[in-house]
């Protein structure tokens, strides 16, 4: 018998419910009996003790079903060891429920903030083995998180959507991409879109670049350009400065986003006409595509084979197409940045895509 208390942690995405389900179906379908106990919203479930025990059937029908079935919230791992407001030790709370439940495990499903929380509750003691999502792919440890690939879907096919309009009226259209560190998400849609212009954080802007590659596509003839805008894209000037001093220019911008800061540049220098257009949480909703089903699927029953085994201390991951369990304090506090010397972005160079650099 094995009691295992679940949580999903951290901005949702899609195939939660399908790594979940995996992990479910693996073990039941090993003959092992479990119990299992769906920690509401994240950590909050765990530190008040707000779980709801599920039944197999919970897990029937969800592969496809966005979101997910036990809810998430975002629980800063900078303060997990300060009390809450009412003096709540939450490190112990989340001890205190996993005791009480007498859990052999807990089943952690989250990005980057959730791992943090998981490695601190391995060295408190506690059994866990967690599962990687996250739209941006920026997890340490492993190749691929699940959610990615249906977000590069969307936003391809907002981008897709935007080039017919901007033929139609001449214009430069910047298309927004979720990524506040890193640039996956953005650089795989926009080449998968054919973007002509790609900005993500790792690689730092110069203005005079994105006109200049607006400009030669004039010269060539193509009436519009595309922009994708990772939503951490970033200056030249800018990344030099501390990450307080940036925060307090962008507080002092009259710019509500990156995207819009570069609309304005580019119209005024320019005088074509510049739109922006920002999918915003579409990235992360509706069902997960065909790979994110497969592959959660997969990472969920290697979760099932570590529960069983009583292997604890693990993220199952994705390293040189196999899949892989990583130790958590190698996953916990990292983030997994684009390289700009990466082989796709020398390769997006040669199909003349601009990265602003
Ligand atoms: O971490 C995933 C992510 O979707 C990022 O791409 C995005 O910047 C952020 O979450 C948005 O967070 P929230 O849902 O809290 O607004």
């Amino acid at each position: 018998m094995k009691r295992i208390g679940i949580l999903t942690s951290g901005g949702d995405c899609q195939a939660l419910n399908a790594a979940m389900r995996g992990v479910v179906k693996s073990l039941v379908f090993s003959g092992e009996q479990i119990e299992i106990y769906g920690f509401l919203n994240g950590y909050q479930g765990l530190i008040y003790g707000n779980y709801r025990m599920l039944d197999v059937s919970d897990f029937s029908g969800i592969l496809t079903r966005g979101g997910t079935i036990l809810g998430s919230s975002r629980t800063p791992f900078k303060t997990i060891r300060e009390p809450d407001e009412k003096g709540t030790d939450k490190v112990e709370a989340m001890k205190h429920s996993y005791y009480k439940l007498n859990l052999d495990c807990l089943l952690i499903l989250g990005g980057n903030g959730t791992h943090k929380t998981a490695n601190l509750l391995r060295e408190e003691g506690l059994n866990v083995v967690t599962l990687p999502k996250t739209i941006d792919n920026d997890l340490w440890g492993t190749d691929m998180t699940f959610g990615f690939q249906s977000a590069v879907d969307i936003a391809t096919n907002v981008i897709d959507n935007i080039h017919t309009t901007a033929d139609s009226h001449s214009r430069v259209f910047i298309v927004e991409v979720m990524g506040h560190k890193v640039g996956y998400l953005t650089l795989n849609a926009g080449i998968a879109s054919g973007a002509d212009i790609i900005l993500i954080p790792e690689i730092p802007y110069d203005m005079k670049k994105i006109i200049k590659a607006i400009e030669e596509r004039k010269k060539r003839g193509s009436k519009f350009t595309i922009i994708a805008v990772a939503e951490g894209a970033i200056s030249k000037e800018n990344a030099k400065l501390s990450k307080k001093e940036y925060k307090k220019m962008l507080e002092k911008s009259p710019y509500s986003t990156v995207s819009y800061a570069i609309a304005a540049e580019i119209q005024k220098v320019t005088g074509q006409e510049v739109r922006v257009t920002i999918p915003g949480h579409m990235q992360r909703g509706g069902s997960p595509c065909p790979y994110d089903r497969i592959f959660a699927s997969r990472l969920g029953a290697e979760a099932g084979k570590l529960i069983l085994k009583g292997e604890y201390g693990f993220m199952v991951g994705y390293r040189n197409r196999e899949i892989v369990k990583v130790p958590l304090d190698q996953v916990a506090g990292k983030l997994k940045k684009l390289d700009p010397d990466a082989s796709i972005i020398k390769e997006a160079k040669m199909l003349g895509i601009s990265f602003g650099d």
